[in-house]
């Protein structure tokens, strides 16, 4: 049976940790949203009163619109964050988003919580397909895709506005349930 928590369950694999941002995590989430990458690819907010606003909300899941985590070490350090979004319960879709940490980049850290996501959400949410874009300039973000498990489905021309103010080509990934093998 499907379920969609109101709000965040911790979830571990291996040594990271998913689980609900903490007030702890504030100083940590505007040094990320002024990371040169993040910023351009992934924005947040950059003030304290706004990092705490949108925390409330990457915590908040009981309008059912999205499953949103962010990801620690095992001694409560933040090194990214992995989002569902868009969920669709007619269709059993979402789209996925996600960031890693300056500090923590290159580990496999992105492509070992996006997969734990994906499981959870084609286990325990029911979902039938699960999609990203990202612009073709972001490598990667492509990598990352690749990794967790990710087909290209197609290039789509212009298709998004990015926060330098222009358009950007992007690829757009998906996985289905039946293409996801369980991780255990
Ligand atoms: C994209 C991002 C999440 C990658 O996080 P990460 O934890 O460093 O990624 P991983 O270590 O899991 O990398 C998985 C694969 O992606 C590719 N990859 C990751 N970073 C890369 C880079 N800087 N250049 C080229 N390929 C890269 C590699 O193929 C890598 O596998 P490998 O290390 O075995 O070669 C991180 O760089 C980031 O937060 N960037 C800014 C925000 C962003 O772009 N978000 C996505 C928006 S669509």
């Amino acid at each position: 049976m499907p379920v969609h928590p109101a709000s965040p369950p911790q979830l571990t694999s291996g040594d990271l940790v998913l689980r609900a941002f903490r007030d702890s995590d504030v100083a940590d989430l505007l040094s990320v949203f002024d990371d040169e990458d993040v910023a351009r690819w992934s924005p947040g907010p950059h003030s304290e009163p706004e990092v705490i606003e949108w925390m409330r909300g990457r915590n908040d899941w009981s309008d059912r619109t999205h499953a949103s985590w962010a990801v620690s070490d095992t001694a409560g350090r933040v090194l990214g964050s992995v989002s569902m979004h868009k969920f669709d319960s007619d269709q059993r879709d979402c789209e996925l988003g996600y960031w890693v940490a300056p500090w923590a980049r290159r580990r496999g850290i992105a492509a070992r919580a996006v997969r734990h996501v994906v499981d959870y959400g084609f286990t325990e949410m029911g979902l039938h397909r699960i999609y990203l874009f990202h612009a073709i300039e972001n490598v990667a973000s492509c990598g990352v895709a690749y990794a967790a498990g990710f087909r290209v489905e197609g290039e789509l021309k212009l298709s998004y506005r990015y926060p330098d103010g222009t358009y950007h080509d992007e690829h757009l990934h998906a996985i289905l349930a039946a293409e996801a093998p369980a991780l255990g």
